[in-house]
C-alpha cells in the first residue's frame, strides 16, 4: 500500500466483511435506495441514521439479503448475496446473520429459553444443546431466572435482551438491528444498546444498527446518514472509542452483568453452531 492511499475509514486496509456497491432499490415507482456504497469491517459496528422514509430499513434489508436490490451488489466476504437464490439467501441469513428488530419479534407462545434456543436448533443443534446454550446466553445477558417466562411476561428491555441472545446464539458474522431500542425509554434503550454492542463484539461479529437516536448511534464505531436513499454525511461518532478495536474479543468492556467469567463461559463454550 503506498503512502498516497486515501484513508477513508478508521479500518482502511482491512478487507471488508460486507461490501455494498451501487445499491438501488425501487418499490414500484418509489425510489427507496438511489445508489449506496457501504463497507463493514470485521467486528465493526455501524449506525445508520436518517429521517423517516429515507431508506434505512430498505438498506438494512438489502444488506441482509432479505430484499434483492434492483441493481448493485452486496458481497459477504466476496460472496455476492444478491446473486443467490431465495433458498440460499434464507440459509445464509439463518447460519451467518443475526437479527434484532423493534419489539414484537419473539414468539409469544414460547418461553424466553425456547425463543433463544430456536435459531440454534434450526441450524442443527439438538434441543438439549440448544437449550443449554440458550440458558448460558440468558444468564450472561442478565436474565437468569427469566428462562421460563413468555415474552408477554417480560419488560420491554428484558424482551430485547432475549432478542439479542436469540440473534447471537448461532455466533453470526453480522448482526442487523432495526430500531432495536425504538420501543424503550431512553435509559433502557441505552442499556440494551450497550448489551447488543458488547455481546456482538464478544463473538467477533460486525453490527449494523438503524436508529433515530444519536445517543444510540454513539455506541457504534461509525455512523452514516441516509437521505432520500443516498448516504449524505458519513461521520464518526465518539462513543465507540474506549472499547477494543473491531474484531477483538474482549470481555473487559462488558457491563457488570456481562462479567468476564460468565462471558467466558458462554463464548468459550463452543456454542451451538
Ligand atoms: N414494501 C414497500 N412497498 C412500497 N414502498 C415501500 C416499501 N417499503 C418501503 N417503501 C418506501 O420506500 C421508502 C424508504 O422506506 P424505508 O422503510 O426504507 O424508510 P426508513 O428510513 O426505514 O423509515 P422509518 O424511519 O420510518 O422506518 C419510503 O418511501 C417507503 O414508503
Ligand atoms: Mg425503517
Amino acid at each position: 500500500m503506498s503512502d498516497t492511499t486515501p484513508v477513508t475509514s478508521a479500518w482502511a486496509g482491512a478487507v471488508p466483511r460486507l461490501a455494498a456497491r451501487g445499491l438501488v432499490h425501487r418499490f414500484g415507482d418509489t425510489s427507496a435506495l438511489a445508489g449506496v456504497d457501504v463497507d463493514l469491517a470485521d467486528g465493526e459496528s455501524l449506525a445508520v441514521m436518517g429521517p423517516s422514509g429515507s431508506g434505512k430499513s430498505t438498506l438494512l434489508h438489502v444488506l441482509a439479503g432479505i430484499l434483492v436490490p434492483t441493481s448493485g451488489t452486496v458481497a459477504l466476504r466476496g460472496l455476492e448475496v444478491q446473486a443467490l437464490s431465495e433458498k440460499e439467501r434464507s440459509l445464509l441469513r439463518r447460519r451467518r446473520y443475526g437479527f434484532v428488530f423493534q419489539l414484537g419479534q419473539l414468539l409469544s407462545e414460547l418461553s424466553a429459553l425456547e425463543n433463544v434456543a430456536l435459531p440454534a436448533m434450526l441450524t442443527g443443534a439438538s434441543r438439549a444443546d440448544a437449550q443449554a446454550s440458550a440458558g448460558q446466553w440468558l444468564a450472561a445477558l442478565g436474565l437468569a431466572g427469566a428462562e421460563g417466562r413468555r415474552p408477554g411476561e417480560l419488560s420491554g428491555g428484558q424482551a430485547q435482551r432475549v432478542a439479542v441472545a436469540r440473534a447471537l446464539i448461532t455466533r453470526p458474522e453480522v448482526v442487523f438491528a432495526d430500531e432495536p431500542t425504538g420501543s424503550l425509554d431512553q435509559a433502557t434503550g441505552h442499556d440494551v444498546m450497550q448489551v447488543l454492542r458488547d455481546a456482538t463484539r464478544a463473538v467477533g461479529a460486525s453490527l449494523v444498527v438503524v436508529t433515530h437516536d444519536a445517543d444510540v448511534a454513539a455506541w457504534c464505531d461509525r455512523r452514516i446518514d441516509v437521505r432520500d436513499g443516498r448516504v449524505v454525511a458519513p461521520g464518526s461518532t465518539t462513543g465507540g472509542g474506549a472499547g477494543p478495536r473491531p474484531g477483538e474479543r474482549d470481555a473487559g468492556v462488558l457491563p457488570a452483568h456481562l462479567g468476564a467469567a460468565r462471558v467466558a463461559d458462554v463464548f468459550g463454550a463452543g456454542g451451538a453452531r
